[in-house]
């Protein structure tokens, strides 16, 4: 007879033995007092600690107005939609801020997903449905949300060397150029924090004639003087097809979208199962990343505060002696490699010096390149910079030793 738990639970365990079983941290968030929050310890004591790993950037998920948006509109209109988006579930608030987002990305028409996972996954997944004999290209950085989406219509697929555009034309090349063909690719890696070749890929797209999705999740409301991310900041918004961008990092609050040509967008509307079968997002939810995206996409200096403390930051771990992998994207990674070893330095700098950063492991990143991903808000002081850095070096620099050494007996 089968015994479903133990073989669970024997996953579970084999997971623990290689130190990628993921422990959620219980954050008691603060609105007033972000970065800083507080938390229980394993004894049952209250303590509070600085988030460096959080993806609210921009710091508007704790921005009064946005917060202010929210408390009216759920006031107005209740907590939830009550329908899907074609049964009593879309309402004023939904309209207008899919017009917003059309607008943001200079688009046509833009469409709500309760967030950018499902609108990655939808839209990639119907695309292939509906353009037969498709072939995807896709970088080999890519989310798991785009390479769910692709699998899920068992359309052809190629993986192209991260941010190659030589190898991508190298596969280009090698199909038919009658068939449909669709380039998949992110504006910033959220791990490695690399910028793609956007313009590149662009030439290419238009010299093999395909289609481009770009998933600019991690760079909406940073890049470009309006957040428009990095299309905006190239201006090449009208060459890429297809935008995805979430309203949950750097607008805040929640949600996600594409924004492409309206019949596009229409042809997504109509035969995507991830956004005709489900509940719309609540009314004070598209309101308040309605105000988000106004707020962002009128204040540019913001934006430049923000650039700034990511450099001010980097400048510390320099002086502190912290390597890390200094990219042009404002991501800040520290690689450590071994997980059991890098929950282990997470969980010191947690314990001993109240700084919260969680441990990055398989499958996020691949088995044996686990690491510390720092993310900067508008809202970290200096001090707390140089404070991190400083516990950074005294935390790490045994610990890279012992690592190194071990490599050495291994070679
Ligand atoms: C590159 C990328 N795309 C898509 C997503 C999914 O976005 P959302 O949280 O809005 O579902 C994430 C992570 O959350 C991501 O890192």
């Amino acid at each position: 007879m089968t015994d479903y738990l133990k073989i669970l639970s024997d996953k579970l365990d084999a997971l623990k033995e290689s130190g990628s079983y993921r422990y959620f941290l219980d954050v008691n968030k603060s609105a007033q007092h972000f970065p800083r929050f507080h938390y229980e310890n394993e004894m049952g004591e209250k303590k509070t600690a600085v988030n460096w790993c959080s993806n609210d950037y921009m710091c508007m998920s704790v921005q009064e107005e946005v917060i202010g948006k929210l408390n009216f509109v759920s006031h107005r209109s209740g907590a939830g939609s009550g329908g899907t988006r074609n049964i009593s579930g879309t309402t004023i608030y939904h309209k207008q801020l899919e017009q917003t987002l059309a607008a943001l990305h200079k688009k046509e028409a833009a469409l709500l997903f309760s967030g950018a996972y499902l609108a990655n996954t939808t839209t990639l997944n119907t695309l292939g449905k509906l353009f037969k004999d498709v072939v995807f290209i896709s970088d080999e950085e890519n989310h798991a949300s785009l390479i769910e989406g692709i699998k899920g219509c068992h359309a052809e697929k190629h993986i192209f060397r991260h941010n190659d555009v030589q190898h991508l034309e190298e596969i280009l090349k090698n199909i038919a150029p009658e068939r449909p063909k669709i380039i998949v690719f992110e504006s910033v890696y959220s791990i490695s924090g690399t910028i793609s070749p956007v313009e590149e890929i662009v030439l290419l797209a238009k010299k093999y004639n395909c289609l481009t999705y770009i998933d600019e999740v991690h760079a909406v409301g940073l890049y470009g003087t309006d957040g428009g991310g990095v299309t905006s900041q190239l201006q090449l918004q009208k060459g890429i097809d297809i935008i995805n961008g979430t309203l949950a990092k750097g607008f805040g609050v929640i949600g996600g979208y594409i924004a492409a040509d309206k019949t596009i967008v229409d042809a997504i509307r109509s035969f995507g199962s991830g956004f005709i079968f489900t509940t719309s997002l609540p009314p004070a939810i598209c309101a308040a990343a309605a105000k988000s995206i106004e707020l962002l996409r009128a204040n540019d200096e913001w934006r430049s505060h923000f650039h700034f403390n990511i450099q001010l930051l980097r400048k510390h771990l320099k002086r502190n002696e912290v390597l890390f992998n200094d990219n042009v994207s404002h991501i800040t990674t520290i690689t450590i490699g071994d997980a059991t070893t890098c929950k282990k330095v997470a969980d010191t700098l947690l314990r001993e010096y109240g700084l919260y950063l969680q441990p990055v492991n398989y499958p996020t990143v691949k088995k044996g390149e686990a690491c510390l991903r720092i993310t900067t808000t508008l809202k970290h002081s200096e001090e707390e910079m140089i404070y991190l850095a400083q516990s950074l070096y005294k935390v790490l620099s045994p610990v890279l030793q012992q690592v190194q050494q071990k490599q050495q007996q291994n070679q």
